[in-house]
């Protein structure tokens, strides 16, 4: 990266209001007439143009910002973004009246998802996830978290989370990705659904591990999915294996995965749309961050809210993202997820920016390197034509975006 743009890898920007998202800092973190520094792909510095060092500037390709705005680049801590085909047909099937538990157990849903997924190649599988993240990129994401979970035997685990790290060596953004083999029970499991969370705890985690093929573990526990007792197992061996773990919880009732997250440190717990007090204070004391997933809610047409309250009040962090996936959430638009957060959970503009930068840094367990403008975070930078950061969450279906930096470039 260093030489790369032939000045040091040095590269100013002026003339811009900050949105920094620090961590403490009121509101928004707020610069106007401020300046970002960045060197080798580092912010070197972020705060008042005025005082700015002048080493910082010296040499450095300058680019005049016309007073925009700059935020963090966003990022996308949720999806299912790697899968083949789609899901249309069920959704003509909801609209005709079945609901998606209906759905699922009448065999489709995810495990139609899996038959697709096995039926196709890894880079087939590549090029039919590229315009979705490339949709999540035209409007500023610079991370994005990928899980697996169509694949359900190794051999297709292995090739989903393959095919997400390849993401990100066709395109400039910086992918994680997570293992969610424990998603659904697999045509040839026959209903038996202890053994299967044999196979992921004894087979197909440690061979995911050992080709350092995720960055952490994440399981189903629902009623058409898996228990409490039945994750446990599975977080028992991520934790052996030394991955961090996530937990779709509390998403269509409540089995206490909110709890059960948080027991285990998770690094987020997801939908939570059941969750209740107890599990509200439970993910506090862990530092779990609650990761909203308004497009799901929207989508299957729920109607239970996720208690944004009760995370508020106990102090629990808050992300938002799009769960972006073929049968819940088809959604590839970052901007519309805040719209969605705001308008039907009530979250203010300063949550659902937080949400989407620092508190989804933070659910990726990435929030040293990103997801702030602060010095010695990687350069990654959103450049917006607006007037003010409402304007990101206002708005629906209009993209502002007018420059992406990922690493400085
Ligand atoms: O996040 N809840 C489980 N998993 C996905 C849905 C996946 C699917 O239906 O394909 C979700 O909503
Ligand atoms: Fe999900």
């Amino acid at each position: 990266m260093g030489g790369a743009n032939g000045k040091s890898g040095l590269r100013v920007w002026r003339n811009a209001r900050l949105a920094t998202m620090a961590d403490g800092a009121a509101g928004f973190g707020i610069v106007e007439k401020g300046a970002i520094a960045s060197r080798d792909g580092l912010i070197v510095y972020a705060g008042p143009d005025a005082d700015m060092p002048a080493a910082a500037g010296q040499g450095a390709e300058t680019v005049d910002c016309a007073g925009r705005w700059i935020t963090p680049g966003l990022i996308d801590c949720h999806t299912h973004l790697v899968y083949a085909g789609n899901r249309a047909n069920e959704f003509e099937m909801r609209l005709a009246g079945a609901t998606y538990e209906e759905v699922a157990r009448a065999g489709g849903g995810i495990v139609s998802s899996v038959k697709s997924l096995r039926a196709v190649s890894e880079d087939e599988l590549v090029a039919q996830t590229l315009p979705r993240l490339d949709a999540l990129m035209a409007e500023g994401v610079t991370t994005v978290e990928v899980k697996s979970g169509y694949g359900l035997d190794a051999d297709n685990e292995k090739k989903s989370l393959r095919a997400a790290r390849r993401l990100g060596d066709e395109r400039s953004v910086t992918v994680r990705t997570t293992c969610l083999a424990a998603h659904a029970l697999p045509p040839e499991a026959k209903g038996d659904k202890d053994a299967f969370i044999d196979l992921v705890a004894g087979t197909i985690l440690p061979q995911v591990a050992a080709e350092k093929l995720a960055d952490a573990v994440d399981g189903f526990c629902e009623g058409i999915a898996f228990s409490p007792e039945q994750m446990a197992l599975v977080f028992d061996k991520a934790k052996a294996l030394g991955l961090p773990v996530k937990l779709h919880a509390d998403q269509l009732s409540n089995l206490h995965g909110a709890v059960l997250a948080a027991r285990y440190g998770a690094l987020s717990a997801d939908h939570l749309e059941y969750t209740d007090e107890e599990g509200a204070e439970a993910m506090a004391k862990a530092g779990t961050v609650a990761t909203i997933l308004p497009g799901a809610y929207y989508f299957i047409r729920e109607t239970k809210k996720p208690p944004v309250d009760l995370f508020r009040r106990h102090g629990v962090k808050m992300a938002v993202a799009t769960d972006s996936n073929p049968g819940t959430s088809p959604l590839t638009s970052l901007l519309l997820t805040m719209n969605m957060a705001a308008t039907l959970f009530g979250m203010t503009v300063d949550e659902c920016l937080a949400g989407v930068t620092r508190e989804a840094s933070r659910a990726l367990g990435l929030l040293d390197s990103t997801g702030t403008l602060e010095v010695g975070k990687s350069a990654d930078l959103a450049i917006w034509d607006i007037e003010r950061p409402a304007e990101l969450v206002y708005r629906m279906g209009f993209n502002p975006l007018h420059a992406r930096i990922w690493r400085g470039q």
